[in-house]
């Protein structure tokens, strides 16, 4: 069986908790998109992992976590990612594969990212890591991939090239000094060294997997809503985090994807600048943030909080064709008197009730509420569907019948415990 899993809203759904659980039927896992602008937490005991790289399946032993080729790379980051594992006694080299075809991103594109930032009239509010640069690297045909990594003489030929177009640009656009070529090249050599034995074509290893009937987790970063096509754009980020991302991203087929799962929270999150129509008000953000711990975990920024957004999800389920959904972080709403439940938003008159690709109606359309009997003063910790709260039950059916797609996983907390199947 392969399965996609996939964030339905804009990131931080808890797609980490969810992959490590399922990591344990699956014998491989791959990510297929974005770079360490992603933040994957998993909480087994009383330790806490945030995975930016190495796919979140790692922590189960004889795993293979695979990085493909539709991600993109900073060897700094993956190289301390690996140490910290280690440190926590967790090999990770003999069970990690790195796409050839990955691109890497390199000092140039993170500085670039920031300096668009502050340059910019709108703000993306981009994790400052590169992501995009990178990104339109790939696509202007001048990136360096981790292959580059292992020929000296390609290598130093294409950085050459970007740092002589690149330099200019830093100094007369951004006065930026520029980048130091020989600096560089010796050190993302010395990364070819290190990852010389993970870098492999990780396309005709997943497929040599599917034909020997192996399991093949795909781990999603980011949400749907930070799709480069289908998301709030340009509010989003650089790759395609819905399902298709999963092909394109690892050279394996849509023919041998058999389910692909949604991750959504119990509630609505943003990191970053852009339109959030069910966003609560700065008062009740406050209260939800703490209560629900909502803090980046990559860069610790605080997290815009608001209600479920059904045309958000519903629109998810279709773009990626999930058939099942797994509901996170449903005890951070325990103890409020009343839910709210977004099922429409009404612009100029006019009421919507698919998600509007019209980035203005999004920016300024009112939301339409349900607003539903919460479960005040709960405090069992619910181990099977029905030590929920009816009220809890109840707001789940709810959504399940709007959005089109049945709820499978309940998650309660942030260790594999508190999770109902
Ligand atoms: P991801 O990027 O989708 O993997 O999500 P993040 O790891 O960025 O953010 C999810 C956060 O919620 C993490 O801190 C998780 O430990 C935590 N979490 C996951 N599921 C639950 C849950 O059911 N309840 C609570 N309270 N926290 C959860
Ligand atoms: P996970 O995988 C939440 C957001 C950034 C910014 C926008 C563009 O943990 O769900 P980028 O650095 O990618 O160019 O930033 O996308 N963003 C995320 N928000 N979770 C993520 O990843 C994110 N990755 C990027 O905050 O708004
Ligand atoms: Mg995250």
């Amino acid at each position: 069986m392969n399965t996609v899993i996939v964030g339905t809203q804009w990131g931080d759904e808890g797609k980490g908790k969810i992959i490590d659980i399922l990591s344990g039927e699956a014998d491989y896992v791959v990510r297929f998109q974005g770079g360490n602008n992603a933040g994957h937490t998993v909480v087994v005991g009383n330790k806490e992992y945030i995975f930016h790289l190495i796919p979140s399946g790692i922590l189960h032993k004889g795993k293979i976590c695979c990085i493909g080729n539709g991600a993109v790379i900073d060897p700094k980051v993956l190289f301390q990612e690996i140490s910290d594992l280690k440190s926590a006694g967790i090999n990770a080299s003999s069970r990690l594969k790195i796409s050839s075809l990955a691109h890497v991103i390199l000092p140039y594109h993170r500085i670039l990212d920031q300096l668009r930032e502050t340059k910019r009239k709108y703000k993306i509010g981009t994790t400052g890591r590169g992501i995009g640069p990178c990104y339109a690297d790939k696509i202007t045909r001048c990136g360096i991939r981790m292959i580059d990594l292992l020929n000296p003489v390609v290598f130093g030929e294409k950085l050459s090239d970007n740092l002589k177009e690149k330099n200019e640009i830093f100094k007369k656009v951004y006065k930026h000094p520029g980048f130091n070529l020989a600096s560089i090249y010796k050190e993302y050599l010395n990364y070819g060294k290190i990852f010389s034995g993970y870098i492999c074509n990780v396309s005709s290893l997943l497929n040599k997997a599917i034909e020997l009937k192996k399991d093949i987790l795909f781990e999603g970063a980011q949400g749907t809503f930070l799709d480069i096509d289908f998301g709030t754009y340009p509010f989003v980020t650089s790759s395609s985090s819905t399902v298709g991302g999963a092909c394109i991203g690892t050279g394996v087929s849509a023919v041998k994807i058999n389910k692909v799962v949604g991750v959504a929270k119990a509630y609505t999150t943003r990191v970053g600048e852009g339109p959030f129509p069910t966003e609560f008000s700065e008062r009740f953000n406050r209260f939800i943030r703490e209560k629900g711990n909502e803090f980046g975990s990559t860069t610790g920024r605080p997290r815009r909080c608001g209600w479920f957004d059904c045309l958000m999800v519903k629109e998810a389920v279709v773009l990626n064709g999930i058939s099942e959904l797994a509901v996170m972080k449903l005890d951070v709403l325990d103890g409020l008197k009343k839910i709210k439940i977004c099922v429409a938003y009404k612009y100029k008159g006019k009421e919507f009730k698919e998600f509007p690709q019209d980035l203005e109606v999004l920016q300024s359309a009112n939301p339409v509420y349900k607003e539903i009997p919460g479960w005040p003063n709960y405090v069992i910790r619910p181990k099977v569907y029905q030590d929920l709260h009816p009220n809890a039950r109840a707001y789940l059916d709810r959504i399940q019948g709007i959005v089109g797609a049945k709820i499978n996983i309940v998650s309660v907390g942030s260790a594999r415990e508190d999770t109902i199947f």
